[in-house]
């Protein structure tokens, strides 16, 4: 592989959409931010400059990191955040990866303005497992807040409160036609007649899943999370916080009499705000200069599935398979060391004495946990801590294996909702091979979590709906080709099951991607200690790594 610089100076930006104007942060005056393009294999540099007032930090979301965990990004965790006036360079290497992943800030919820492709193309003398396309396309889905988020989720944790939603979503940065005063801001995808493209999805928004649909045209996944997967067709798709997903897209073989819309929307279950709007761009066959007579062409508009479609979202996942092909593929660990039972969802704690507060009810306030664990971010950061053997007063090695007592969910709420804070820590030794069933706790109504793992893909074994039965569930799981991933959605009202390897040195987050619920707490570390080779263990920090 060859070496890549890249410069990020974080700086502020005017941005209109929607008839408003906000002062955004930015990476280089660019909304959304400027694509990473890698070949597999290559060192990637990247400067970060911040001249803004916010402290900041990146994240190469499904970057496996393999030895550099210091080069993770989020705040707290792998790094003290890059204060005013700093400068950190991200330092890591592309391993055993190529397709598509996203960048984003790693801090508060900065990653609504920053955020970017990550385009991870096969070794040079490497083609992809299908067709080679004729063009390639990134279409990244956001959210567009018109007063600064940072305030919205500040004013939310100060008042225990719901957070407001977004007023649009966007398509590389654009809202489209169904929003007021949008119409000029409309994503415009300019495509020939009788070609492939492949497009690279990717959903960086805070905190809704996405449907997905062109109209008229069908999608075949070929990628998910920078895998190559079992390829198959859909003409509608969900997209899931921190998920990619690269499509080929065939064109119709001549010129139609039509433009199309693609529209994204989100799948919501259980929530009690959410905006049921769409965001729309527009498949457009170029025309030949000399068939000028074509005017008035129809717009046709996908169908996409119900608001809380769960069943579609369900089979949908189903669908994903690895190629169970060793020349791009891990394989998934057969036999476990470890497993683990973490429960996760949301729920509500008393406000603090002689207050009200904003929750669900005039007494509560919104929280969320994993194994009734609300994690707290630390103030300096777990990894400096660990590698340095400080870890007194900073974190606790003691995360619960399994729910404080055992799940059991029939219809009502479980009572064993009791959580507390905690900056724990779950410690797996080299080389662990992990089995890890999550379920979501319904308290609150049934909620999908996508559940992002920093430092690793994992196989997705299982899924299903109600309780998960250890006696009898195992004996369903697919270990022959599971889906390898870095995020998924752990189903509203049922449960999932990952197996990983633990052979990335390092303190790992895990979290639920939809940003309101990583900062109510529902998140986690990992700690993965150094193997005895040599190249097992985690290098000493970078000279410039940003100090608390
Ligand atoms: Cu895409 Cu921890 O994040």
């Amino acid at each position: 592989g060859i070496t890549r610089h890249y410069t990020f100076n974080i700086k502020y930006h005017n941005v209109t959409r929607l008839c408003h104007t906000r002062s955004l942060i930015s990476v280089n005056g660019q909304f959304p931010g400027p694509r990473l393009v890698a070949r597999e294999g290559d060192r990637v540099f990247v400067k970060v400059v911040n001249h803004v007032t916010n402290n900041i930090t990146i994240h190469w979301h499904g970057v496996r990191q393999l030895g550099s965990g210091w080069a993770d990004g989020p705040a707290y965790i792998t790094q003290c955040p890059i204060q005013t006036g700093q400068t950190y360079t991200y330092n890591f290497t592309v391993t055993g990866q190529r397709g598509t992943l996203l960048w984003h800030a790693h801090i508060s919820w900065l990653r609504c303005t920053l955020y970017g492709p990550i385009i991870i193309l096969p070794k040079r003398n490497e083609s992809y497992p299908f067709e080679k396309p004729y063009k390639e396309i990134p279409i990244t889905f956001g959210e567009w807040f018109n007063v600064d988020q940072e305030a919205v989720i500040s004013q939310a944790l100060q008042t225990g409160a719901g957070p407001n939603v977004s007023d649009a979503y966007t398509i590389n940065g654009l809202p489209g036609p169904l929003y007021n005063c949008s119409s000029k801001d409309t994503y415009r995808l300019k495509v020939k007649p009788g070609k492939t493209y492949l497009l690279r999805l990717i959903n960086a928004a805070l905190n809704d899943e996405l449907f997905f649909s062109i109209a008229n045209h069908t999608l075949t996944v070929v990628e998910a999370d920078a895998v190559y997967v079992k390829p198959f067709e859909t003409d509608k798709l969900l997209i899931t916080p921190g998920q990619t997903t690269n499509v080929l897209l065939k064109t119709k073989p001549s010129f139609p009499n039509a433009t199309f819309l693609m529209v994204a929307k989100p799948y919501v279950t259980g929530r009690g705000t959410f905006d049921n709007s769409s965001v729309a761009g527009i498949l457009q066959y170029e025309q030949p200069s000399h068939n000028s007579s074509i005017k008035n062409l129809l717009l046709l508009k996908p169908t996409l599935p119900a608001l809380n479609d769960t069943n579609f979202v369900a089979n949908f996942t189903r669908k994903f398979r690895s190629l169970a092909n060793a020349q791009f593929t891990a394989t998934v660990p057969q036999t476990v060391d470890r497993k683990f039972f973490f429960t996760m969802g949301l729920g509500t704690m008393p406000c603090p004495q002689n207050t009200t507060c904003g929750g669900p009810t005039n007494s509560t306030k919104f929280i969320a946990s994993v194994n009734n664990v609300s994690f707290v971010l630390p103030s300096v950061a777990m990894l400096q801590a660990h590698f340095f053997g400080k870890s007194n007063g900073v974190y606790t090695t003691d995360f619960p294996t399994k729910p404080p007592v055992p799940f059991n969910y029939t219809g009502t709420p479980p009572n064993n909702t009791n959580v507390s804070n905690g900056t724990r820590a779950l410690v797996l030794q080299f080389n662990t091979s992990v089995e890890l069933v999550m379920q979501d706790t319904s308290i609150l109504g049934s909620e999908s979590h996508p559940l992002h793992l920093h430092g690793f893909n994992f196989f997705v074994v299982g899924q299903g709906f109600g309780n998960y039965d250890p006696n009898k569930d195992p004996a369903n799981f697919n270990l022959v080709d599971p889906v390898e991933r870095n995020t998924v959605g752990v189903p509203a009202g049922g449960w999932l099951a990952i197996r990983f390897l633990a052979d990335n040195p390092g303190v790992w987050f895990m979290h639920c991607h939809l940003d309101v619920h990583t900062s109510w707490g529902l998140k986690m570390a990992w700690i993965v200690l150094d193997g005895p080779q040599p190249n097992q263990k985690l290098p000493p920090p970078p000279s410039d790594l940003p100090k608390c």
